[in-house]
């Protein structure tokens, strides 16, 4: 298995416990839903749910009757959603759904909306998947995909250089380092239409940044070659540069909206 799926597969229960609260929903997310009737919506399925915050915020603003199919390729997280669904008192509103083939598994024409963040950089294909959220949403459905960009992240004032050697060897870590910028395109190949593109940069001077990303990413660099020395010496500076109030993070996020067209009958 790729190293790509295979570090979402195999998570050690510490880093379960870091995700889990750093992929909290807070109300700095509430673009992700934007302009969304959530409340008209029979089925949304949340692809790559991770430990389910996204999910429980669907499954709170849609209707009576309403289900979220939260899918992903790690199990252990989906028994953490399927603990804060019931502690939240939603757990007839979601089916969490084990995922390994990267199909979503659900009817044709059978989705009200797709949603997907921060997933796409991990799976096989993206032209394939994107054609596979085709398959499940009903004609007029909604695909919303969020995806970072690698290659356009800064990190100062460590720079771009050193930046970009750690990422180097980090980058068997994601199939797709430069996704946030490619979803447009593979939007436009899907046959999706009124694709709408937004960014949304996210600013950290505070270093939470450091924890949630960089950490992690100094040990998928390590993992790749990268001198363990350098991968100390890195976050070292990093923390430095945050003691020192000089440290600037920005992260661009990228957000693509498409809506599925009317499919033509192959009779
Ligand atoms: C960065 S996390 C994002 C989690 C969640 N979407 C969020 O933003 O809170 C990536 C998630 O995608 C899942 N994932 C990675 N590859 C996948 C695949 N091929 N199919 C389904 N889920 C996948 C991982 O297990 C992980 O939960």
């Amino acid at each position: 298995m790729e190293y790509y799926r295979s570090h979402w597969v195999n998570i050690d229960s510490q880093r379960l416990a870091t995700y889990d609260q750093m992929f909290q929903w807070t109300p700095k997310h509430a673009f992700l839903i934007k302009d969304l009737r959530l409340d008209e919506y029979e089925c949304a399925v949340d692809y790559g749910c991770g430990p389910g915050w996204v999910s429980l915020e669907l499954a709170k603003r849609m209707g009576e009757g309403s289900r979220v199919v939260a899918c992903d390729i790690n199990q252990e997280f989906l028994m953490l959603g399927e603990k804060h669904a019931a502690d939240q008192g939603l757990e007839d509103r979601i089916q969490w759904r084990h995922v390994t083939d990267d199909r979503v598994p659900i009817p044709d024409n059978s989705a009200d909306l797709v949603l997907c963040k921060n997933v796409l950089g991990y799976v096989d294909s993206t032209d394939e998947m994107l054609a596979e959220f085709l398959r499940v949403l009903k004609p007029g459905g909604t695909l919303r995909m969020q995806e970072i960009d690698w290659d356009l992240l800064v990190v100062e004032p460590l720079g771009s250089e050193r930046l970009s050697e750690m990422l180097q060897y980090a980058k068997h870590a994601i199939r797709d380092p430069q996704i946030g910028r490619n979803l447009f395109g593979s939007a436009k190949r899907a046959g999706y239409t009124n694709i709408n593109i937004e960014m949304f940069p996210v600013v950290d001077t505070a270093g939470f940044l450091v924890k949630l990303t960089l950490e992690n990413f100094i040990k998928y660099a390590i993992d790749g070659g990268y001198s363990p020395e350098k991968g100390k010496q890195f976050l070292a500076d990093l923390h430095t540069s945050l003691q020192n109030n000089e440290l600037l993070i920005v992260a661009p996020l990228f957000m693509v909206t498409g809506i599925a067209p009317q499919k033509t009958s192959s009779i």
